[in-house]
C-alpha cells in the first residue's frame, strides 16, 4: 500500500461514512442503519444500507459493499490514492509526501510533460477553430450538426493549413522539439525542419478516464485519405487500454455502456442524451478496453456499423465481451450505418426504442450463422442446426445452456429433443460441455460444497460483528485458521486479533486488501443476511451449527492435505478432538442481547 497504515486509517476514521455517503445520495434512517436507493444499480426500493456502527455499506440487492474508501472509489471511479486525497482532504489530514526513486520520478516527469504538451495543443486546436483561419473546420462540424456546446464539451478543434503555427505555439510555452516529436505532434522533415503532424484537419483530443488529453484524432473534412490521421502510441497514449468518451461516461450511471466504431459516433450520441457511448480508438476492440469497461458496467451495447465490417467486428467483439465476463447485446441501426446518421434520420426516442430492443448476443450470432445457410436445402439446413448445438456448447453452466436450447428451439422451429440430443452428441465429442442432464422441473443451482462452506464462514463473522459479546464465547472453539477461504481468514485474523484487544473496529479491516475486488470479497463477509430467529433457543441451534459448519470444512481441507504436508496430521487430529468437543458443547446465549 502506497501510505502508512495509520495514515490510512486516521482519514478513514476521521470521515463518517452516513456523513460522506449524504453527500452523494439522500439517505433514511430506519432501525440501526441509513438507507437509500442503491447508486451502484437500478432500483425503486432501498436496498442500500449504510451503518453507522460498523462504518460500512451494503446493498442487499447488488451485493456491492465497503468501507468509506470503497465507497468513494466505486462512487467517484477513484483508484485508491485518488480516494485518500480526497477523503484527508475533507476531514483536514494531512498527507505525507510520497517517496520516489529517481527512475521513477523521471518516467513520471515525462508523462506528466507529455499530457502537458497535448493539453497546449488541444488549447492551440481549440482556438484554431474559433478563429477566422479555422472558419473551415467550423463549417465542417456544423454542416455534421454539432452544436456548439457540443464542440465544447469535446473540445474539438482544427488543425491550419500551416504545418509550423502549432510548432511555433508550443516552442513558446516552453516545450522542446523532442517532447513534441515524443507526444507524435509533430515530425520532423528533411525541408522544413520541425513540422505539425496534422494538417488542416478537424482535432477530436483524446482523453484518459480523467480527462487528461493522452493524443489526438484529425478528420480531413471531405474525402481525403487517410480519413483520420491518430497520434501514435506514446508513454501517455495506449490504444488498447482507453476508450473514447470513458471520461464523460464512467459516471453516466446508466446501467449499460454503449459501445461504437467511431468518434463521431460517440459524439452524436452525447449529443442527443446518450452519455454512455464510448469508442476504441481507431483499431480493434481489446480485452484489455474490456476489462476497463468491466470496472463500470457488466452490461455493453454494441452500436457498431450496420455493414459487413461492422457485423464481422460485432461478433468480435462479443466474443471479447463475453471472455471478459460482460454480458453483451447488440443494437440493431438499420436501415442507417451507424449511430450517428440514425441519430440524424430518426433522432433520440427512436434509438432508446433500439437500446430496449437490443438482441441477445446469442441471439445476434445466431441470426448471422443463418444467413450462411440455404434453409430450403434440407442439408444445410441439419448442418445450421448442428452450428446452433456447437455454440451451445460454449455454455458450461447447465440451466444457462438448457434456456437457450429451449429459446433458440422455438426460434427457428427445431424439435427442443432433437436439438438436445444434438448438444449432447457434440459436448460429449469435444469435450467442451458435461452431457447435459434432463432438467427437473422447478430446478434451481445446486449449491457446490464450496458454496456452503464459504457461506458458513461469513454467516459467523457477520454473527460476531453483529454482536461482539459472542467473540468470547467461541474463541476457544475457532480460530482464523478455520476459516478456509483465504480473504476470510485474513478478516478473520484481524478481527479476532482486535477483539481480544478490546477493539472493535471491522470498517478499518477492508482498507487493509488493496484493490477494489477484494475490498468488496472482505466487506461482504460483515453483511451476510442472518437468519431472523425468535426464541434464544433458535438462535443457539443456529450458532451451533454454523459452528460445526465451519469446523467441519476446516477439518475435512486439513484432512485433505494429509500426505503432502506434515503439519496436516497434528491440525487433523486436533481438528477432529475440537470438533468432536464443539459437538457435546451447549453455547448459552443467554446473556448475549
Ligand atoms: N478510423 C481510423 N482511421 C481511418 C478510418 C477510421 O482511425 N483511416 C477509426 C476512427 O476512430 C473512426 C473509426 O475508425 O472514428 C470508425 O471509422 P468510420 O466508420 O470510417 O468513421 P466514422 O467514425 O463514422 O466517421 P465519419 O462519420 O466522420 O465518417
Ligand atoms: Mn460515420
Amino acid at each position: 500500500m502506497f501510505y502508512p497504515d495509520e495514515i490510512v486509517e486516521e482519514v478513514r476514521a476521521r470521515n463518517d461514512i452516513v456523513d460522506v455517503v449524504s453527500g452523494y445520495v439522500k439517505l433514511q434512517k430506519k432501525g440501526g442503519n441509513h438507507w437509500a436507493c442503491c447508486p451502484f444499480h437500478n432500483e425503486d426500493t432501498p436496498s442500500f444500507a449504510v451503518s453507522g456502527s460498523k462504518q460500512m455499506f451494503h446493498c442487499f440487492g447488488c451485493g456491492v459493499s465497503g468501507n468509506v474508501y470503497t465507497f468513494v472509489m466505486k462512487y467517484e471511479n477513484f483508484t485508491f490514492p485518488e480516494a485518500i486525497k480526497l477523503l484527508a482532504e475533507r476531514a483536514g489530514v494531512k498527507l505525507p509526501e510520497m517517496e520516489y526513486t529517481e527512475e521513477q520520478k523521471q518516467k513520471a516527469n515525462h508523462r506528466t510533460r507529455l499530457m502537458e504538451v497535448n493539453k497546449e495543443a488541444a488549447t492551440f486546436f481549440y482556438y484554431q477553430l474559433r478563429s477566422p483561419k479555422g472558419t473551415v473546420g467550423y463549417e465542417y462540424l456544423k454542416k455534421r450538426q454539432l452544436s456548439d456546446e457540443t464542440m465544447k464539451k469535446f473540445g474539438l478543434g482544427y488543425s491550419g493549413k500551416s504545418g509550423r503555427d502549432l510548432v511555433a505555439y508550443l516552442r513558446q510555452k516552453g516545450f522542446e522539439d523532442k517532447l513534441i516529436c515524443d507526444a507524435g505532434l509533430a515530425v520532423v522533415s528533411e525541408r522544413s525542419g520541425l513540422v505539425s503532424q496534422f494538417w488542416n484537419r478537424v482535432m477530436f483530443p483524446i482523453q484518459d478516464i480523467n480527462g487528461k488529453v493522452i493524443g489526438f484524432g484529425g478528420r480531413v473534412m471531405g474525402d481525403g485519405e487517410p480519413k483520420y490521421l491518430n497520434s501514435p502510441e506514446t508513454d501517455v497514449f495506449d490504444k488498447r487500454r482507453n476508450l473514447f468518451g470513458l471520461n464523460f461516461a464512467r459516471t453516466a450511471r446508466t446501467g449499460n455502456i454503449i459501445l461504437c466504431e467511431g468518434y463521431m459516433d460517440v459524439i452524436a450520441m452525447h449529443q442527443a442524451g446518450f452519455t454512455q457511448a464510448v469508442a476504441s480508438l481507431g483499431t480493434a476492440f481489446t480485452v484489455e478496453q474490456a476489462k476497463l469497461l468491466r470496472r463500470y458496467t457488466d452490461n455493453v451495447l454494441l452500436a457498431y456499423d450496420s455493414d459487413g465490417a461492422g457485423v464481422k467486428a460485432a461478433l468480435r467483439g462479443i466474443g471479447i465481451l463475453r471472455d471478459a465476463g460482460l454480458t453483451g447485446k447488440v443494437i440493431d441501426m438499420k436501415p442507417y450505418k451507424d449511430p450517428d446518421e440514425f441519430m440524424k434520420a430518426l433522432g433520440k426516442d427512436a434509438f432508446q426504442e433500439r437500446i430496449d430492443r437490443a438482441e441477445n448476443s446469442f441471439f445476434f450470432e445466431v441470426r448471422i450463422l443463418q444467413g450462411q445457410f440455404n434453409m430450403n436445402d434440407p442439408e444445410e439446413k441439419t448442418k445450421f442446426h448442428r452450428e446452433i448445438a456447437k455454440k451451445l456448447c460454449q455454455f458450461s453452466e447447465e440451466v444457462e445452456r438448457d434456456n437457450y436450447l429451449q429459446a433458440v428451439a422455438e426460434k427457428y422451429f427445431i424439435g427442443v429433443e432433437n436439438l438436445r440430443k444434438l448438444v449432447l452428441t457434440y459436448a460429449v465429442q469435444t469435450g467442451d460441455a458435461r452431457p447435459m442432464e434432463r432438467p427437473k422441473s422447478g430446478i434451481q443451482r445446486k449449491n457446490t460444497a464450496e458454496e456452503n462452506a464459504k457461506k458458513a464462514q461469513r454467516l459467523l463473522l457477520t454473527w460476531i460483528t453483529d454482536e461482539p459479546a459472542l467473540f468470547a464465547k467461541i474463541k476457544k472453539f475457532v480460530t482464523a485458521d478455520d476459516f478456509t477461504d483465504e480473504i476470510y481468514r485474513i478478516v478473520a485474523e484481524k478481527l479476532f486479533r482486535d477483539m481480544e484487544a478490546g477493539i472493535y473496529n471491522p470498517a478499518s479491516i477492508i482498507s487493509t486488501f488493496e484493490d477494489e475486488e477484494t475490498q468488496r470479497a472482505a466487506a461482504e463477509v460483515f453483511h451476510t443476511t442472518l437468519p431472523k430467529l425468535d426464541s434464544r433457543q433458535e438462535r443457539e441451534k443456529a450458532l451451533h451449527d454454523i459452528l460445526l459448519a465451519v469446523k467441519k470444512n476446516s477439518y475435512e481441507a486439513v484432512s485433505a492435505r494429509l500426505g503432502s504436508d506434515v503439519s496436516a496430521l497434528t491440525q487433523a487430529i486436533e481438528g477432529k478432538k475440537a470438533l468432536e468437543e464443539l459437538a457435546k458443547t451447549h453455547i448459552s446465549l443467554a446473556d448475549v442481547k
